[in-house]
């Protein structure tokens, strides 16, 4: 009864944090605890130099294919990613923040879309910080905000200019900087590990390591006759939750269309099989991932609710002396909006205080 009243409340949180995202800039004195409301709700930002796998891990936690990948600078605006868990037997769909009213149920569509939103604020080669919000609603995914990012880089490349090396890393750094975020490291296998950009930033924005998830991608890929273990066993690059290694699907594999459910099931043969890693075999993989993050994220929100709980209650206070003064019924999209706010507002209220006050 426990996790499911949590799935509720992360649910309602997730709902929450979408709803004043559709609000937008409507900056109203009345609303004052709504962005820090916003603020204290955690979210995964995936990190690492370019092509090291993020799109594809964040593709694999999904369980869908819908990102631009390959290789090069593909990822070129933020992605805020907002999954929402559905009852079971509901059609899985996406919705842009763009978009609204208009429901993606094939998600190749989705992909084009991405790249066509990117080229249309960044013309073919430039990098934006300006997001783009998705939301995807299915019965097979957990409750949880991911943000994909474009790939750190040291120099610039394919006609790029100087700036866009500390431009990422800016961009990178004010995701990863937000005091409730979660941050995914991802580090390919068959590179210098010591050089990694992930490690690196993670180290300097999080030295305890509390709040990094090490991903090592490309297991695949390392040359014959060596293995990462020193990393995955936490000996070379210890850090506070365990490191969890990943194959995701090469490039030959995304041009012959496999799947995601036959790369998920050779990404579990693999280590099943693999003699150096099947000792660990239970503690990799991309589903491994999803699973440990969504625990993880259920234990820092558990944290915060006395914190979000009462966040939400100033928020209810000053929704609803804020929908007094424009007058119900309200006619404005913004204040329907913040009636939605508010009406999910008393529902966190009323399950955290039937279960868990
Ligand atoms: P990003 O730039 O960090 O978002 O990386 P992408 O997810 O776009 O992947 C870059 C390239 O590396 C793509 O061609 C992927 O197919 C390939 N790739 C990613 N992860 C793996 C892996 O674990 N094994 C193999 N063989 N290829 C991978
Ligand atoms: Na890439
Ligand atoms: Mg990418």
């Amino acid at each position: 009864a426990m996790t499911t009243t949590m799935e509720t409340l992360i649910g309602l949180v997730n709902r929450i944090q979408r709803a004043c995202t559709l609000l937008g800039d409507y900056g109203s004195a009345g609303t004052a605890s709504l962005p820090t409301l916003w603020e204290s709700l955690p979210s995964v930002v995936v990190v690492g130099g370019q092509s090291s796998g993020k799109s594809s891990v964040l593709e694999s936690i999904v369980g869908r294919d819908f990102l631009p990948r390959g290789s090069g600078i593909v990822t070129r605006r933020p992605l805020v990613l907002q999954l929402h868990k559905t009852e079971p037997g509901q059609v899985e769909y996406a919705e842009f923040l763009h978009l609204p009213n208009k429901q993606f149920l094939d998600f190749s569509l989705v992909r084009k879309e991405i790249e066509d939103e990117t080229d249309k604020m960044t013309g073919s080669r430039q990098i934006s910080p300006v997001p783009i919000h998705l939301n995807i609603y299915s019965p097979k995914v957990v409750n949880l905000t991911l943000i994909d990012l474009p790939g750190m880089t040291k120099v610039a490349v394919e006609r790029q200019p100087e700036s866009v090396v500390q431009d990422i890393e800016n961009m990178v750094r004010s995701y990863v900087e937000q005091p409730n975020c979660v941050i995914l490291a991802i580090t390919p296998a068959n590179q210098d590990i010591a050089t990694s950009d992930a490690i690196k930033l993670s180290r300097d924005v999080d030295p305890t390591g509390e709040k990094t998830f090490g991903v090592l991608t490309k297991l695949d890929l390392m040359d014959r006759g060596t293995n990462a273990l020193d990393v995955l066993e936490g000996r070379a690059y210890p850090l506070q939750h365990p490191w969890v290694g990943i194959v995701n699907r090469s490039q030959d594999d995304i041009n012959r269309n496999i799947d995601m459910i036959a790369a998920r099931c050779r990404e579990r043969e693999f280590f099943a099989t693999n003699l150096d890693y099947r000792h660990l075999a239970g503690k990799m993989g991309s589903e491994y991932l999803a699973k440990l993050l969504s625990k993880h994220l259920e234990s820092v929100i558990k944290a915060r609710i006395p914190g979000i709980t009462s966040l939400i209650n100033n928020s209810i206070n000053e929704l609803e002396s804020e929908l007094d003064y424009l007058g119900r019924p309200v006619a404005v999209d913004a204040g329907a909006r913040l009636y939605t706010i508010l009406e999910l507002c008393r529902a966190f209220d009323r399950i955290f205080k039937e279960h868990l006050d």
